[in-house]
């Protein structure tokens, strides 16, 4: 198995599985489980989901492939990789890297929200008579000044470690038996939400799309959802794609990973909206979703505080195989170019992660009243600037290097494995790449900004 602790030695991955396993495991996380479903919430529901679609055939597995590429062309960091291309574009890269960086901060903290479930269910205090309650809780919690923060150092510190000791042997393995785990308490705890009385609303809201309700702003979100579900846009997926082997085939892979992804945020929104429905809660309740109204729904099943557990457990595995690769592409760019242990890489970025953190988290509470942007808290705020405009414009400026600048025939070359390979959809593909992804995300982009 590859050894993502020692990305200098240009290590590759073993096996296809690990590979995909550890990029679907970036992929699938928080993003699916706790971002997909409440932005779907506050973005008119079914008129999301399908913005989402649309956007994710136009530009998810278009990005995804082309971030492949030079990955594995260049075998290097991200902003290494723009580099080795062409020397004056390696800002690209960099916007990425400090994405990563600043979407790692709020990650941390939610992180942490979903170590203290995990511990609350433990300890039994999650098993609530009334299932109003459990807004009081979450509330209660991220609010404290200091609980939170600990947690956030907890998943920061875990995140850490991780990535200081190497993947292969950890994440790797664990993610063979906890993704398919993960998969299989969805589709349960799914099959509990659509069941229950009155769920047929949330379905509805979730599924059918009301036209008139996309906006600029609704494309925007659901932009940025591509974009922060998929790991685009931020070097991670560059960074995952040079460990690759040379003979592998990264079409198919740009195509199995976002399916995967997008499978598990649309159980995700199956099994958390229609509760919200039938359990009365307001669906634009925002980040709380996860928090509140699953662990109603756990209090209302048999054998409910076991299932919440070993949810909860899952959440936290896929949130943690989310946080090491954003960490991950920090680190070995500080790694190659100040030539830093790996170790000590990982501690500094990880306290500057948690610092940064620090006011995401005192924003739920003692700090509510400062906004920033767009009258969002210090964590929307940092989430909007990353998610919606330093993603979409590093993923703009992506097409154009591929498309324009190093050019198509080149990438068709590296996607090709050098003409060993069939890519079918070349043509398309690259019309994509060069004209429709950079000018949706252009329209997308502006339009959102505007509304
Ligand atoms: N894709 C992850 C999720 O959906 O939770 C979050 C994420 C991981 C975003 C890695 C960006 C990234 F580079």
């Amino acid at each position: 198995m590859a050894n993502l602790s020692n990305s200098n030695e240009r290590d590759q991955w073993s096996s296809k599985i690990g590979f995909v396993l550890a990029a679907a495991g970036s992929a699938v996380g928080l993003g699916n489980l706790w971002r997909f479903p409440y932005t779907a919430g506050q973005n008119g529901g079914g008129a999301f989901v399908l913005m989402y679609f649309v956007i994710l055939f136009l530009v998810g597995f278009t990005l995804m492939l082309a971030e492949l590429i030079i990955g594995r062309h260049t075998q290097l960091n991200a902003i290494g990789a723009y580099r080795k291309i062409r020397k004056n574009w390696a800002w690209v890269g960099g916007i990425g890297v400090l994405a990563s960086f600043l979407i790692l901060s709020f990650y941390s903290v939610i992180g942490g929200w979903v170590v203290h479930y995990v511990v609350r269910t433990v300890t039994g205090g999650l098993a609530l008579a009334d299932t109003n309650a459990y807004e009081g809780l979450f509330v209660g919690f991220i609010t404290n000044p200091i609980q939170p923060i600990l947690y956030h150092a907890i998943f920061a510190s875990l995140t850490v470690g991780i990535v200081m000791g190497g993947v292969s042997g950890g994440i790797e393995k664990y993610s063979k038996i906890l993704m398919p785990g993960l998969f299989v308490m969805m589709i349960i705890i799914m099959l509990r939400s659509v069941t229950l009385p009155g769920a047929s609303e949330g379905i509805k809201f979730f599924l059918a799309p009301d036209f008139s309700k996309i906006d600029g702003s609704v494309m925007l979100a659901a932009l940025g959802q591509v974009f922060f579900s998929l790991s685009l846009g931020m070097g991670v997926i560059i960074t995952y794609g040079s460990y690759l082997g040379k003979s592998e085939n990264i079409p198919q892979n740009s195509i199995t990973i976002p399916l995967v992804d997008t499978g598990i945020a649309l159980l995700a929104g199956l099994a958390i909206l229609p509760a919200v429905f039938a359990l009365g809660f307001e669906p634009d309740a925002g980040p709380s979703l996860l928090f509140i109204t699953l662990p109603a729904v756990f209090a209302e099943m048999p054998l409910g505080m076991v299932f919440a557990l070993i949810f909860f457990l899952l959440v936290l595995f896929a949130a943690l195989t989310s946080s090491i690769s954003l960490l991950e592409a920090s680190v070995s760019f500080v790694v190659d170019q100040f030539k830093l242990s790996r170790k000590s890489a990982a501690a500094l970025l990880g306290l500057a992660v948690f610092l940064l953190g620090i006011p995401s988290s005192l924003g739920q509470g003692i700090w509510s009243d400062l906004t920033f942007i767009r009258g969002n808290d210090f964590m929307d705020s940092i989430d909007f600037i990353a998610s919606n405009i330093m993603l979409p414009l590093g993923g703009f400026f992506l097409c154009i290097f591929i498309g324009w600048i190093w050019g198509i025939d080149n990438a068709l070359k590296e996607a090709t494995n050098n003409g060993k390979i069939s890519f079918k959809l070349a043509g398309f593909w690259s019309f994509l790449v060069k004209y429709v992804a950079p000018l949706a995300i252009l329209v997308v982009f502006f339009q959102g900004l505007r509304s």
